[in-house]
C-alpha cells in the first residue's frame, strides 16, 4: 500500500481510488480507516509525512543514519555492515523505494561499493546519486556498472569532461564551485539540478559528512536516526551539527520514536 501511494504521486494520479483502502483530504493528507492492526498503524504513521507529499509539496528531502549508542556510523576502518538490525535494513530499503532518488557521499561509495537498490522490499529502485566532486569513486563501482537503476554523478564543473568521458553526458551533473571555494558543492544547486530532472522526493542515505552538511545547511525536512544497542568506539562519526555554547541554544526538534526490532528510530521534524 505504501508503494501504491508513492507510485500514484510519481505518475501524477489522484491520491486514491476505490482499490486503495485509504482516506485522503487536502488539509490532512492520508488517513487509515478504523480497525487496522497497531503495527500497520505505527508503520503508516512513520511514513505519513513522506506519503502526504503531492503537487507543489512533492519537493521533500529526508535523511537517515544508522548509528551506535556512542554516535558512530561505521568502525574506524569504514566497516558499516551492519550497524542496525534487519528491521533497520528493511526500513532503509523502504525509504529507497518510496523516494525518487537516493544520495550518497563519495566516501560511502568508495568504502561500501553499494548497490542502493530495494532488494529487501517490493518497489522500484530509485535513481542513484553520488556526490563525488573530485571523481574519487572508481569507474568500475557497482553503481556505475550494474545497470540496476539510473545513476547520476555530481561533480565539480572542472571535472566535467573527464566525468562525461567516463559515464556519458546524461549521467553527469557538473556544478560550479561553491562561492566559499574549496571542494564543497553548493547543496541547494545540487537539489535544484536533481529536481530539474524530475527527482522530487530525495533520500540522503549517508554517510555522516553528507547528511550533516544537509542538516547544517537547513536542507532536510526530516531525519531518521536509527540507534542500535552497540558500542563501536572511535569510528566514523554520525551527525555533526553547529556547536552550541549554551544548552539554551541547542537544537531541540520535535521527535517521535519507533521501535525497529532492537533498535530505536528517532524521527526528527527539522522543518518545525
Ligand atoms: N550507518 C549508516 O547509516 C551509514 C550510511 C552510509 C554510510 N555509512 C558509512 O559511512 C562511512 C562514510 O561516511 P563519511 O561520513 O566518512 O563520508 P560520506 O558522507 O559518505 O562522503 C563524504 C564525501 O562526499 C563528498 N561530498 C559530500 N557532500 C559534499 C558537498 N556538499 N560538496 C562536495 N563534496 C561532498 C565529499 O567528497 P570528497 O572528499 O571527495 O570531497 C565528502 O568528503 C562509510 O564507512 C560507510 O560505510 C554508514
Amino acid at each position: 500500500m505504501l508503494l501504491d501511494i508513492a507510485q500514484r504521486r510519481r505518475r501524477g494520479l489522484p491520491p486514491t481510488d476505490a482499490r486503495l483502502p485509504l482516506h485522503w483530504s487536502a488539509h490532512a493528507g492520508y488517513a487509515l480507516p478504523e480497525g487496522w492492526h497497531a503495527d500497520a498503524q505505527s508503520l503508516f504513521a512513520l511514513f505519513k509525512p513522506l506519503l502526504d507529499r503531492r503537487g507543489d509539496a512533492a519537493d521533500w528531502t529526508i535523511g537517515q543514519l544508522g548509528q551506535s549508542l556512542d554516535g558512530c556510523i561505521a568502525t574506524h576502518t569504514g566497516d558499516a555492515c551492519f550497524v542496525n538490525g534487519p528491521e533497520g535494513l528493511v526500513h532503509l530499503h523502504r525509504l529507497r523505494a518510496l523516494c525518487d532518488a537516493v544520495v550518497v557521499g563519495a566516501s560511502t561509495a568508495c568504502l561500501d561499493n553499494p548497490q542502493l537498490t530495494t532488494r529487501r522490499v517490493p518497489g522500484p529502485n530509485p535513481t542513484r546519486v553520488v556526490l563525488d566532486p573530485r571523481l574519487r569513486v572508481p569507474a568500475d563501482a557497482k553503481l556505475f556498472r550494474d545497470g540496476q537503476a539510473p545513476t547520476l554523478l555530481v561533480c565539480h564543473a572542472a571535472h566535467r569532461t573527464q566525468a562525461e568521458a567516463r559515464l556519458g553526458a546524461d549521467r553527469v551533473v557538473a556544478l560550479p564551485a561553491h562561492p566559499s571555494g574549496g571542494a564543497v558543492l553548493a547543496l541547494p544547486a545540487v537539489l535544484a539540478a536533481l529536481r530539474a530532472r524530475g527527482l522530487r522526493t530525495l533520500f540522503i542515505e549517508g554517510g555522516g559528512v553528507t547528511v550533516s552538511q544537509f542538516v547544517q545547511q537547513g536542507l532536510l525536512d526530516r531525519l531518521h536516526l536509527i540507534v542500535a544497542p552497540v558500542l563501536i568506539g572511535a569510528g566514523h562519526p554520525g551527525l555533526r551539527v553547529k556547536r552550541s555554547d549554551a544548552m539554551a541554544d541547542a537544537l531541540r526538534p520535535p521527535v517521535r520514536t519507533f521501535a525497529l526490532g532492537g533498535d530505536v528510530l528517532w524521527d526528527m521534524d527539522l522543518r518545525a
